[in-house]
């Protein structure tokens, strides 16, 4: 497909979403989530829509897109791993695993590698505190993050 038919399509799916939702109080929110549920992210073309759909300004709609940690700007890698960065894993040493697996990967949060194998998200609290630190790989948590399972989980989606 073309950029420009991408484009297109992209907008034309995302005003019949605002068709289908619009209704719903505070439908903003739901709306973003249907979006980036069939296209993987938020993706850019789709915010002037959102606006003028819902009457609203593109800084609006871009506030709180940029707030939710939810949503992605970007499509996410073919794996999406989420560390634990919430208190009962903070005090359990989340931060050296987020920045060892920060440097394995050469990534920071909310990114995803060059290759497309990997997106990194903080996540926070999986329900996991007692087995902190904890993190999450494709949907499956992962608790007491020590080296060892740290360098098995980054061999594991670099493969
Ligand atoms: S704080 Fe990390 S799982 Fe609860």
């Amino acid at each position: 497909m073309t950029m420009q038919a991408a484009s297109t399509e992209i907008m034309s799916r995302t005003a019949a979403i605002i068709d289908e939702m619009k209704g719903l109080e505070g439908p903003l929110l739901p709306i973003l989530h249907s979006i980036q549920e069939e296209f993987g992210h938020v993706p850019k073309d789709a915010l002037p829509v959102l606006a003028d759909g819902l009457n609203l300004s593109r800084a609006e709609v871009h506030g709180v897109v940029s707030f939710y940690h939810d949503f992605r700007a970007h499509p996410a890698g073919r794996h999406v791993l989420k560390l634990c960065q919430a208190e009962a894993c903070q005090s359990m040493g989340s931060e050296a695993v987020a920045a060892k697996v920060k440097q394995l990967l050469g990534i920071d949060f909310h990114e995803t590698t060059r290759d497309g194998s990997v997106t990194l998200e903080p996540v926070y609290c999986l329900g996991l505190c007692a087995c902190s630190p904890s993190a999450m790989l494709d949907g499956e948590v992962i608790g007491r993050l020590d080296d060892e399972k740290i360098e098995e989980i980054v061999a594991e989606v670099r493969s």
